[in-house]
Formats: C-alpha cells, sequence, structure tokens
C-alpha cells in the first residue's frame, strides 16, 4: 500500500477531531486507511471498491461504489467534516466537494497539473490543473495553503495542491505558497 501523500498527513490533524472525512475516488484506501487510524469516521466512494473489501467489515469506515462520471453524486444531502481528494480530477465534480463540507469543514485536494504531460501520465489536459485552477474554483472557501510546481519526488510531476476550509466567511489572511521554481 502506498504511503498517504505528504499534503494530506499535514493537514489532516486540522479536520475537526473524530468527524467524518469523505474519500473521493479513494482507490486503494490509503488515505481512507490513514484516516481511521487518526480516529476519523470514514467514507471511501470508488467506481471500484474492491481494493478496500478488508475495511467492510469496520464500522467506522463506509465503503460506496459509484460512478462520480456518470452517476448522480451519491451524498446529496450530506456535509463532511473533511473531504479529501487526491490524483483525481473531474472538473463536474468540484463544486460538489465545496458544498460537501460542514461548517468548518476542511478541504484536502492534491492532483496533477498541467505541465506533467513532460514527465508522463495524466497528459490529457483533462486531468490537469490549470494553473491557480483550485484557487478559482474554491475562491469561497478560506484558503489555508496552496501550491503549484515541479517537484522530483516521489516521481517528477507537475503538481497542484490546495487546503482550504468553509469558514462561511472570507480569510483575513492568505497563505499562499507558490512555487517560484515552477517548470510549466
Ligand atoms: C489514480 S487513482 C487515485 C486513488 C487514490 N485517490 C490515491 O491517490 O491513492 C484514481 C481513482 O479514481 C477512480 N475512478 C476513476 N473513474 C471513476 C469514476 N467514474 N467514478 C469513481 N471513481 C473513479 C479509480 O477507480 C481510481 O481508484
Amino acid at each position: 500500500m502506498l504511503a498517504p501523500s505528504a499534503w494530506v498527513v499535514r493537514f489532516a490533524t486540522g479536520i475537526r477531531k473524530g468527524g467524518t472525512v469523505l474519500d473521493v475516488a479513494a482507490g486503494g484506501g490509503r488515505h481512507a486507511r490513514y484516516l481511521r487510524e487518526l480516529g476519523f469516521r470514514t467514507v471511501a466512494v470508488d467506481i471500484d471498491v474492491s481494493r478496500m473489501n478488508d475495511l467492510a467489515d469496520d464500522d467506522g469506515v463506509e465503503l460506496v461504489a459509484a460512478d462520480l462520471e456518470s452517476g448522480p453524486w451519491p451524498f446529496p444531502e450530506r456535509r463532511f467534516d473533511g473531504v479529501v481528494v487526491t490524483n483525481y480530477l473531474h472538473r463536474p465534480l468540484l463544486s460538489m466537494l465545496a458544498e460537501s463540507l460542514a461548517p468548518d469543514g476542511l478541504l484536502i485536494y492534491e492532483t496533477f497539473a498541467e505541465g506533467n504531460e513532460r514527465y508522463g501520465r495524466p497528459s490529457n489536459p483533462s486531468f490537469l490543473l490549470r494553473d491557480g485552477e483550485l484557487l478559482e474554483v474554491f475562491s469561497e472557501l478560506s484558503v489555508i495553503d496552496y501550491e503549484h510546481g515541479f517537484e522530483e519526488r516521489p516521481r517528477p510531476a507537475v503538481r497542484q495542491r490546495i487546503c482550504a476550509k468553509q469558514s462561511g466567511t472570507k480569510p483575513l489572511t492568505l497563505a499562499l505558497t507558490l512555487n517560484a521554481g515552477a517548470e510549466r
């Protein structure tokens, strides 16, 4: 099992203690598992939940098999203390992610960005964030941190990430970390 993303590790403890976290396109569940270890209840959704079957007996984990690109949003009435998305982008879903946050809920999002096509997959622009896109899409949230740039490890890639809070008010200060050495 892959280690959890350093970005998720960095911000997960900022989620309301004992809260419920939605892991979107959870894959093998590396973040669902990590969040469970931290004591959160976890809802893990993916089109294929078979790689998380071992979590099915955990009362604190809800596995939801759903096609997030063809079917309806599976959680129209639910709000989460945290929403985690890594290595997944389906633009029509982005507004649902913000709407799915409870008051003070934290969005932790990280995926590949434009420029990544130089280093490997994904290279299709549909799966690559544009410069500043997460800041723009989640402009109603209070941004805690944002990064966009090239990084050598764990493999050469261009990534964009945001951590932002549903605070109901705009932030007094904007903590913005831009990678000046970004290759585009
Ligand atoms: C690159 S993996 C990322 C997994 C996990 N977030 C991680 O970082 O370890 C992308 C995930 O998106 C899921 N996925 C792709 N299309 C989907 C869809 N239409 N609905 C739900 N999940 C989908 C795949 O099954 C896969 O688990």
